[in-house]
Formats: C-alpha cells, sequence, structure tokens
C-alpha cells in the first residue's frame, strides 16, 4: 500500500477519507456525519500563544476513552531511569545492537541507552534505539511522555497512526506527536534505528536568521499522511508509556479509527536528502548548528531543549582550514548516530548503526588518523564528502547513559584508543 502525503511543516491540514465527514464550519455539531464521534488532541495549553498552539480534531468511530483499565507491565529495556549508575565524563561509543533472535515487535524492541530531565516536568529528553522483527499486529502503542523522532538505519517503517500512515526508509526521519497512538509494520522483515523521545516543547525548524526565507530544511518537505481509518474489532492491546513505564489496556477495537481530521498537532516524515546543507566557501567552518534540521526550544531563549541536526553528504571548500570537524568541548551534550556511510571525522568504529556519547564537557573530535591525513590533504582541490548521513541529537541537559547501555556487549571499551595516537607536534623553535 502507498499513501499519499499533505506537504507543508506545522500547516492546520484537513483531510477526510470519507466524503463529507469534515464538519464545515463548526468542529464539534450535534451529530457528526457517518455516526462519527468528535473529540479534541492537545498538544499544547489551550491558551498558548496562536504561533504556538497545536491541536487537532479527531472524527472517529469510537472516541479514545474506550477501553479496559490500564495495568503496568513488567519493567523491559525501554524507560526513563537516567539514575541507575553515576554518569561518567569518559567518551562513549557502542557498536551497532544486533538484530533479536526471538519475535520482537518496534516497542518490545526499544532499548534505552540515555537521558536526562523527567516526563513529570515536560523537560528533557530519552534516547533509544531499536531492533525489530515483526509487525505490531493487533498492538497499538503512545507514549504520554514525549514526542517521539524515529531515525531508521536499517528496514523501512509503515507506521499506522491514528492521524494516517507514515512510510519511512532509511535516511528519512518520522515524528509522532505526544499520546498519539499508532502501530509499527516492518515491510522488510526487520528494522533498527534510533528515537529520541522529546519530554519538552514539540519539535519546530529552526529560525533561519542571515540565511533568509530558504535553507536548511524546507517547510514544504515535510509531510503528513492523509486520514485513513481502520475499523477493526477484535481482542487487542493498547500499550502506553507514562512516566517512564508501560502500561497495558485491553481493547476491543483499533484505536486508529479515525475517519477525518482537522489541525496542526499531526505525525510527519521528512526525508534528510532534501536538507539544503550550507557551509563555508572561504575559511572554517560553521558551528554544527548550521546542520540543524528540527529544535525542540527550552524556556531559556536560544538554548534548545533538543536538537536534531545531520551531517549529510557535502562539498569542503575552506582554504587554510582543517576541514573535519574541530577538536571540541561542549556545555551541551551530544548523541550522535550514523544512518548511512562513514563519517568524515572518524576512520573505523563508527559504523552505520552505532552511536556515541561525548557529556557536557567532554572532549571529542576527529581521531587520529583522520587528524593526520586532514592536515596534510592537498586544500586546492575540494573534496566531496558522499553517501554519508550521521546525525545528532543535542540536549542542553547532561545525557545520563542507562545501566543497561553501560553494561552492554556493544560498548567500545577501547573507544579512548582511537585519540591515543594524537602525537605531539610541537616544537618552540618552528612557526
Ligand atoms: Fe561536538
Amino acid at each position: 500500500m502507498s499513501t499519499s502525503y499533505l506537504s507543508g511543516f506545522g500547516n492546520h491540514f484537513a483531510t477526510e477519507a470519507l466524503e463529507g465527514a469534515l464538519p464545515v464550519g463548526r468542529n464539534s455539531p450535534q451529530k457528526v456525519a457517518y455516526g462519527l464521534y468528535a473529540e479534541q488532541f492537545s498538544s499544547t495549553a489551550f491558551t498558548a500563544p496562536r504561533a504556538e498552539n497545536r491541536r487537532t480534531w479527531m472524527y472517529r468511530i469510537r472516541p479514545s476513552v474506550l477501553h479496559r483499565p490500564f495495568e503496568a507491565m513488567p519493567a523491559g529495556a525501554f524507560h526513563n531511569r537516567f539514575d541507575e549508575v553515576p554518569p561518567t565524563p569518559n567518551q562513549l561509543r557502542w557498536s551497532p545492537r544486533p538484530l533479536p533472535q526471538a519475535p520482537t515487535d518496534f516497542v518490545e524492541g526499544l532499548f534505552t541507552v540515555a537521558g536526562n530531565g523527567s516526563p513529570a516536568a515536560h523537560s528533557g529528553v530519552g534516547i533509544h534505539v531499536y531492533t525489530a522483527n515483526r509487525d505490531m499486529d493487533g498492538r497499538w502503542f503512545y507514549d504520554a511522555d514525549g514526542e517521539l523522532l524515529i531515525v531508521p538505519q536499517l528496514g523501512r517503517l509503515r507506521i499506522r497512526t491514528e492521524l494516517g500512515t507514515l512510510e519511512v526508509e532509511p535516511q528519512q526521519i518520522a515524528v509522532i506527536p505526544r499520546g498519539l497512538r499508532f502501530a509499527v509494520d516492518l515491510p522488510d522483515g526487520e528494522a533498527r534505528g534510533y528515537v529520541c523521545e522529546n519530554f519538552g516543547i514539540a519539535l519546530r525548524l529552526p529560525d533561519l536568521g542571515p540565511i533568509g526565507a530558504n535553507g536548511l530544511a524546507n517547510p514544504r518537505d515535510f509531510e503528513t499522511p492523509v486520514a485513513a481509518y481502520e475499523d477493526r474489532e477484535g481482542d487487542f492491546a493498547l500499550v502506553a508509556k507514562f512516566q517512564g513505564r508501560l502500561w497495558r489496556a485491553a481493547i476491543g477495537h483499533s484505536p486508529c479509527d479515525v475517519v477525518a481530521w482537522h489541525g496542526n498537532s499531526a505525525p510527519y516524515r521528512y526525508d534528510l536528502r532534501r536538507f539544503n546543507t550550507i557551509g563555508s566557501i572561504s575559511f572554517d567552518h560553521p558551528d554544527p548548528s548550521i546542520f540543524t534540521v528540527l529544535t525542540a526550544p527550552s524556556d531559556t531563549h536560544g538554548t534548545a531543549n533538543m536538537d536534531f541536526a545531520i551531517f549529510p553528504p557535502r562539498w569542503l571548500v575552506a582554504q587554510d582550514t582543517f576541514r573535519p570537524p574541530w577538536f571540541h568541548r561542549n556545555v551541551a551534550s551530544e548523541f550522535m548516530g550514523l544512518v548511512h556511510g562513514a563519517y568524515d571525522a572518524k576512520a573505523e568504529g563508527f559504523v552505520p548503526g552505532a552511536a556515541s556519547l561525548h557529556n557536557c564537557m567532554s572532549g571529542h573530535g576527529p581521531d587520529a588518523a583522520t587528524f593526520e591525513k586532514a592536515s596534510n590533504a592537498d586544500l586546492s582541490k575540494p573534496d566531496v564528502i558522499a553517501d554519508t548521513m550521521a546525525f545528532m541529537f543535542e540536549t542542553r541537559g547532561v545525557l545520563c547513559p542507562t545501566a543497561q547501555a553501560m553494561d552492554a556487549p556493544e560498548r567500545q571499551a577501547d573507544y579512548f584508543e582511537c585519540w591515543q595516537g594524537l602525537r605531539r607536534h610541537f616544537d618552540p623553535a618552528a612557526r
């Protein structure tokens, strides 16, 4: 099945799977067409300023209140326990998490790596990787704790949401609003990727300042699905994530039963290959914030709860410049992953599916091999970095790794070795 999409970021969309299902001129008529129920889905306070306000009206077969009581599920690998082990100042890196042997769906396959803040305070993030090999059949999920930014690395995802179906492949992303119900199918039979669970204010496009009216991620390249509904009854399950724990309720129908909707709180996808990459055409290179795709502001102006940045294919032409990323320490904390190809600051060890974490004020930068190569490169010729797609979840708060991430066999205990070959070049007699 292919799906249709509406173009634009944060628009006030209107879509109906049955003609005439959407009320005209009002939101909650006495009787909705086709015997549907009206329900509002509020993602911001009712009173949030108009430019910030996000809400959607759904016209559905049954209202979302209809399910049996939730019961707590046994604790698994998907949680928000960020205080289990003292966070380390060491640089951390993990090899790709192996695909599961046992049948595992998208939610069962979520493994929490790190996080900060708290869903109760609506601040901070959870960072997870997922590995899965079966569809969510008869099982739906919603996350009351945060908005989900899903970054596939292996295998396509078909995400059936209350508001329509999103199909994404590696080098695309999907964003699911906090609380929206959905199920994930795996058209390729298996999948792996990364998830940032944003407890804070919803992601939006960054301001462009002197860049102007165009550039970076352009609004029209964001795609929201048209309304599509499932009219299914059976012995199904609805799984909720609430305050760091999973809960399960029996439900007798598919919760993806919204026949029509209008509003601006909706899931969307974006193809990272459409990102308009901007960089230096003279010397040095800009701070990596120039690669920001989406940002979730905090209460501190200019300091995001989280930023999502990518390192896409691009030309490097800067003169008298060390062209790879520079050595760096940062008050913010940086979780990186690689979706495709190779990353230009690391010669080896950081393969697609791997992850690294450089926390507040921990030094990081190119490895010794990359430094030697770039320091002696011929700058009369441009370099092209092709066939790559790395990304970063950057957060204002310290990212605290979970115990399971610190103990994981994929953790590369020898990561620090990649810098040990950095030689002394200093010679006070030479200029
Ligand atoms: Fe950095």
